[in-house]
């Protein structure tokens, strides 16, 4: 049952996203070092789960984990062009993200929020609102830095576990002997 459910949360929250042929252009841009901006985009989302657990707060975590995944979801090489138009990567980003990301999925205030706002203290003005954009804006700063000094132990497959499929499970539901009493 357990198992159902996690595969039922990923199909429904995780692989509408991951699986987004944008998303899976994010692998070939590289964010910091070595690591995509697909594998930070995980990673933050992974971190922010865990943070929120760690600290015991309540949080939405749909909204939490599409929010990460999309935070960065500029779609262009920030080493080749860094002024979009809006300004300096640094300070752009977040907003061209959101129109990005609103433009191929269909967010909720929270997940626009944390998009926004995860530059924050940056962009000073724009203060993230919600818990679950502090949580963002905090795992998205120790990723960054595990990342710009190489003390990243994830790549672009680390936080994408499939569950196993539903034949899979059935076959294993399967072998499962009960001993008849005669
Ligand atoms: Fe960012
Ligand atoms: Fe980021």
């Amino acid at each position: 049952m357990k198992a159902e459910r996690r595969r039922n949360y990923y199909e429904k929250t995780v692989r509408p996203i991951v699986d987004h042929e944008k998303m899976q252009y994010t692998k070939k841009l590289i964010q910091h070092g070595d690591v995509s901006v697909f594998a930070h985009s995980m990673a933050v989302a992974a971190y922010s789960v865990k943070l929120a657990k760690k600290l015991g707060i309540r949080y939405d975590r749909r909204s939490l984990i599409r929010g990460a995944m999309l935070h960065d979801f500029f779609l262009y090489d920030w080493h080749k062009i860094n002024n979009v138009g809006d300004g300096l990567h640094g300070f752009a980003h977040p907003n061209t993200a959101s129109k990005n990301a609103v433009r191929y999925f269909d967010l909720n205030k929270r997940e626009l929020d944390i998009i926004r706002k995860h530059m924050w203290p940056l962009t000073i003005t724009k203060l993230p609102k919600y818990r679950e954009s502090w949580l963002v804006c905090a795992a998205d700063k120790y990723c960054s830095l595990l990342e710009t000094f190489g003390l990243n132990t994830y790549n672009d497959d680390t936080f994408v576990k499939k569950p196993a499929r539903e034949h899979e499970t059935r076959r294993k539901i399967k072998t499962i002997n009960i001993p008849q009493k005669k």
